[in-house]
């Protein structure tokens, strides 16, 4: 791996949370429950996700892989949690010659450099840092990439308006991110779906209740593509698209810097 081997990493997150602290956006309680949550739920995260989708959450995210331009060399990974995403990418874009794995749980990429290990990419370089106070200089990156983040952020307009900070002109963005279908027979057994599988099973398996009833409920209330294609405009998109996946339940949205 180009990146940082676990040791260094701690250091980039130190670094990285008080270069955050000092540049005036203190992390606030909940925004940090958030990410920690997810250290908590990194060992069993992975299998709990196929599990959970029956394996579809993997052709999600090659889609994500195959949906950027051929054109494209260097990635930033947003919200990479284990590096599925950034994995895919290497593997599907073997062209691609630089791909940043970004996120603020230490845990969920310490992970993900281990399964950049066992399949011996050398090109995901692992940075712990806040979306909301992104650490690149302006145009830095040909494509950015968010799967299951947004709903996370805190600030998503604040979020936004950085990865467009940091995207070049022309540059790609695709999020992938679940939502409530908007057929009610369908939201209705989505719901359902939510409240046993997912807390449950994940529940019970990462021994965080907590954690996956967080998960399902803000998978209920996160905005629609409709809200995110406003959103994204405000912070300065074009050619902004989306499709569905799974009945409705994800959505994936492509944008242009
Ligand atoms: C549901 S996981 C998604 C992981 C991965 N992208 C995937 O496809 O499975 C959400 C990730 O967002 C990260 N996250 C939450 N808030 C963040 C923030 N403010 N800045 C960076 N990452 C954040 C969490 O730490 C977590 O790893």
């Amino acid at each position: 791996m180009t990146g940082v081997c676990a040791k260094s990493l701690c250091s980039v997150s130190y670094f990285n949370m008080i270069a955050v602290k000092n540049s005036g956006s203190p992390v606030s309680v909940s925004k940090a429950r958030r990410w920690i949550m997810f250290d908590r739920i990194a060992d069993t995260y992975d299998w709990i996700n196929r599990c959970m989708t029956a394996g579809l959450d993997q052709r999600w995210r090659r889609h994500v892989a195959r949906a950027l331009n051929p054109s494209v060399k260097t990635v930033l990974d947003i919200a990479s949690g284990t590096m599925d995403v950034a994995l895919m990418i290497a593997r599907v874009r073997p062209t691609i010659q630089k791909i940043v794995a970004l996120d603020m749980a230490e845990r969920m990429l310490a992970i993900g450099q281990s399964k950049c290990r066992k399949a011996g990419v050398h090109t995901i370089e692992a940075v712990v840092a806040d979306v909301h106070d992104l650490p690149f200089e302006p145009q830095s990156f040909d494509a950015v990439t968010v799967a299951f983040g947004v709903r996370n952020f805190e600030n998503l307009d604040r979020a936004l308006s950085q990865i467009a900070m940091v995207l070049k002109t022309g540059g790609q963005l695709i999020i992938l991110e679940s939502c409530r279908p908007k057929n009610r027979i369908i939201a209705v057994c989505h719901r359902f779906f939510l409240r046993t599988w997912v807390r449950l099973i994940g529940g019970f398996f990462s021994g965080s209740t907590d954690s996956y009833t967080y998960l399902s409920d803000s998978i209920h209330t996160f905005s629609s593509p409709e809200d995110m294609m406003v959103r994204l405009k405000n912070a300065g998109f074009s050619s902004i698209s989306y499709r569905y996946f799974m009945m409705q339940s994800v959505q994936c949205l492509y944008a242009i810097r």
